[in-house]
């Protein structure tokens, strides 16, 4: 159980509550017996693209998640020698814009009401707010904050900071929920209360402190406190 209180809940958006691996249908489709590892591959390299990013280049010169998200399904394709038309890269990049909720998430975050639950992610607003809006989780979403405010991405402390800023409480009064181990062991050495959702009982990271609490699905979150 958590021993103080949170006054608010911050989720990470991307694989936490929107599944990412949602566009492996589509993948499928387009890449016959290659959907699933083009959609890791996918993953995996735009939070490297990411990451490296944030290191290389001032932020003015850096891409936004839209771009980093195309160049990465670029970088896929190519190391799967996959030979997509224009049309059909285009439907996989639109996917993105469309993903679906996990099964757990709406729930999880109604239960957590009349509390201020917001979305912190590395997703341009033009992405995250249609996602949102169309998605049955738009009644329970009171806030959504892009990386884009502070020019670099996750884990980096001056994204965790727009959250504190946005909702006025200190950073141990927000519980930051993320199914990025990564994403949760920075926002913990920020100094949230942090809550990994580690769905696959993936081992924690050994790069920063371990999160608060870990549980195995978003509906736990509320039993916490
Ligand atoms: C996000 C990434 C971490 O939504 O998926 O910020």
């Amino acid at each position: 159980m958590i021993d103080r209180t949170p006054r608010a809940f911050v989720f990470d958006a991307y694989g936490t509550l929107f599944d990412v691996h949602s566009v492996g249908a589509l993948a499928e489709e387009l890449a016959p017996g290659q959907g699933p590892i083009l959609s890791q591959i996918w993953r995996g390299k735009q939070l490297q693209y990411t990451w490296l990013q944030s290191l290389m280049m001032p932020a003015q010169a850096r891409d936004d998640f839209e771009q980093v998200t195309a160049k990465a399904l670029d970088y896929a394709l190519s190391q799967l020698t996959v030979p997509l038309g224009k049309g059909d890269r285009a439907r996989l990049v639109d996917a993105y814009r469309h993903l679906a909720p996990f099964s757990d998430a709406l729930d999880a975050l109604a239960a957590l009401a009349p509390r201020p639950r917001w979305i912190l992610s590395n997703g341009t607003l033009a992405m995250l707010e249609p996602l949102v809006r169309e998605s049955p989780l738009a009644p329970h979403i009171d806030g959504i904050l892009s990386v884009d405010a502070a020019g670099v991405y996750k884990p980096s402390p001056r994204i965790y900071q727009l959250a504190v800023d946005a909702l006025h409480c200190a950073p141990g009064e927000i519980a930051f929920v993320s199914a990025n181990g990564w994403d949760a062991g920075g926002a913990k050495a920020f100094g949230f209360m942090t809550i990994w959702i580690n769905r696959l009982g993936e081992p924690t990271e050994r790069h920063a402190p371990e999160p608060d609490f870990i549980v195995g699905s978003l509906s736990h979150i509320a039993a916490l406190g």
